[in-house]
C-alpha cells in the first residue's frame, strides 16, 4: 500500500511547538523543590485523587514548609465544584502554586483551577493519557462537560518519573500506552499535521508498541516503565500541538454520553477509527506500520491485536454499552464533526461503532 511517488504530497505546513519545560528520568521527582522554586512559587497545594493520596503525602512530605497541603479530591470530568474548592483552598492556605500528581483527572483539576485564577502548575503524570503536555481542558457542570484549548491551563513545568508509575496496575498501563498512541496516530492525519510533529508520532507510537508488551510481562520493569512514559510525552505532545479526528470525536461521544472508561474505549476505537480512515492516509500508514513493524495496510488490525495479546479489552460491550445505544452514538458523533480525512458517512460510521462493539478485528486493506 505504499504511496506511489508521484502520489507523495508536497509539503505545506505551519509550525511551532508549544511545550511545558520537561524533566525527565527515573528519581526526577528529586527535582521537585528547584522546579517550583525555578516558577517563582514558594507554597504548593498538592492535587490528587483520593486513590493516590499516600503518594501525593509523600511529595508534600519532601516539600515541608513548602507544601501548603494536600488536596484529594480530583476526580473523572473534573466537576466545578471540586476546582472550586480546590482554588478557595489554595487562596485560603495561601499557595502560590499547584503540584498536580496523578493522571489525566488530576492534571485536569489541576487545569480547572489554572483556567481561573492563573495559578501556576507543575505536573507530574502517573499516567500514560498526555494531558500534561496539552493546552485542552474539561470542565463538567451541572452535568454538562465544557472542554476548551487555553494557553493559561498548560502546566509550566512537568516532572517525568517513571519511578512513580510502577504503581499503574498493569492492565490500566496497557489502556493507558493505546490511549496515547491513538494521540500519535491522529496526530499524524490530522488537518495541521506538520512534519515535525510526524517524527515525534512515529517514535512516540514506536516506544509505546515496544514497552507495553514488556509491561504485560512484568509490571516493575524498570527499563519498559521509562519507555512507556517516553511515548507517553512524546504522544501527549503531539495531542498538544496539532488536533485529532473522528477517534478522538468518538470516545469523547462514548465518554461523556455514555459513561465509558476514558483509556479503555480509545483502546477498543482506535483500531476501527484507523481502519475507518486508512485508505486515504497512506503516508500516515507508511509511519505506523514503521513504527509498529507491520505491514501498513494491516497496521490496524495490528493495534487490535496489540490490545487482544495483551489482555485490554476489544468490544465495546465488554465496557458497559448496550447495543441499542449505537444508533444514538453515531448521531451524536456525527453532529460537530471534527475534521477528518475521509468524509463521515453515516453508514460506514455506524459500521465502524458494529464492529467496535462485537470487538472484530479490522481487515486489511486489499
Ligand atoms: N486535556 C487533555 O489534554 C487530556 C488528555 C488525556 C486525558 N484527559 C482526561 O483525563 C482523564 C483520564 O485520565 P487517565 O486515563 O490518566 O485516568 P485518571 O487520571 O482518571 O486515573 C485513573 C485512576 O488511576 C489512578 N492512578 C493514576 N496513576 C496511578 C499510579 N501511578 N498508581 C496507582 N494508581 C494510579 C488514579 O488515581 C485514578 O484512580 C479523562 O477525563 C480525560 O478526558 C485529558
Amino acid at each position: 500500500m505504499s504511496a506511489p511517488l508521484e502520489n507523495h504530497p508536497m509539503h505545506d505546513f505551519i509550525y511551532r511547538h508549544q511545550s511545558p519545560r520537561t524533566v525527565f528520568g527515573a528519581g526526577a521527582l528529586a527535582h521537585l523543590e528547584r522546579e517550583i522554586a525555578l516558577l517563582g512559587a514558594r507554597r504548593a497545594l498538592v492535587l490528587c485523587t483520593p486513590g493516590q493520596v499516600a503518594q501525593a503525602q509523600q511529595v508534600a512530605d519532601r516539600l515541608g514548609a513548602r507544601a501548603a497541603g494536600v488536596f484529594a479530591r480530583a476526580e473523572m470530568h473534573v466537576p466545578i465544584e471540586a476546582a472550586r474548592a480546590a482554588r478557595d483552598e489554595a487562596r485560603r492556605l495561601g499557595a502560590d502554586c499547584a503540584v498536580a500528581i496523578g493522571g489525566g483527572s488530576t492534571i485536569g483539576l489541576g487545569k480547572a483551577i489554572a483556567l481561573e485564577s492563573g495559578l501556576p502548575i507543575l505536573a507530574i503524570p502517573t499516567t500514560y493519557a498526555g494531558s500534561e503536555m496539552t493546552p485542552i481542558y474539561g470542565i463538567t457542570e451541572a452535568g454538562l462537560k465544557t472542554t476548551g484549548r487555553d494557553a493559561r491551563v498548560m502546566p509550566r513545568t512537568v516532572i517525568y518519573d517513571p519511578e512513580l508509575t510502577l504503581s499503574l496496575p498493569v492492565p490500566l498501563s496497557i489502556t493507558s500506552g493505546i490511549n496515547a498512541m491513538a494521540h500519535a496516530v491522529e496526530g499524524l492525519y490530522a488537518q495541521d499535521s506538520n512534519p515535525v510533529m510526524d517524527l515525534i508520532a512515529e517514535e512516540g507510537i514506536r516506544a509505546l508498541a515496544q514497552a507495553l508488551p514488556a509491561l504485560h510481562r512484568d509490571g516493575a520493569d524498570r527499563t519498559a516503565r521509562s519507555d512507556a512514559l517516553y511515548g507517553a510525552w512524546l504522544c501527549g505532545s503531539v495531542l498538544g500541538n496539532v488536533s485529532v479526528a473522528l477517534h478522538h470525536k468518538l470516545c469523547h461521544t462514548l465518554g461523556g454520553s455514555f459513561n465509558l472508561p476514558h483509556a479503555e474505549t480509545h483502546t477498543v476505537v482506535l483500531p476501527h477509527a484507523l481502519a475507518f480512515n486508512l485508505g486515504h492516509v497512506p503516508d500516515a500508514a507508511q509511519r505506523i506500520a514503521r513504527a509498529l513493524g507491520v505491514d501498513p495496510g494491516d497496521v490496524a488490525g495490528a493495534l487490535f491485536d496489540l490490545a487482544e495479546d495483551l489482555g485490554a479489552p476489544v468490544a465495546l460491550r465488554d465496557l458497559g454499552l448496550r447495543e441499542a445505544d449505537l444508533d444514538t452514538a453515531c448521531d451524536l458523533a456525527l453532529t460537530q464533526q471534527y475534521p477528518n480525512p475521509r468524509p463521515l458517512e453515516k453508514g460506514a460510521v455506524r459500521h465502524l461503532l458494529q464492529m467496535a462493539y462485537e470487538g472484530r478485528r479490522p481487515a486489511p486493506l486489499p
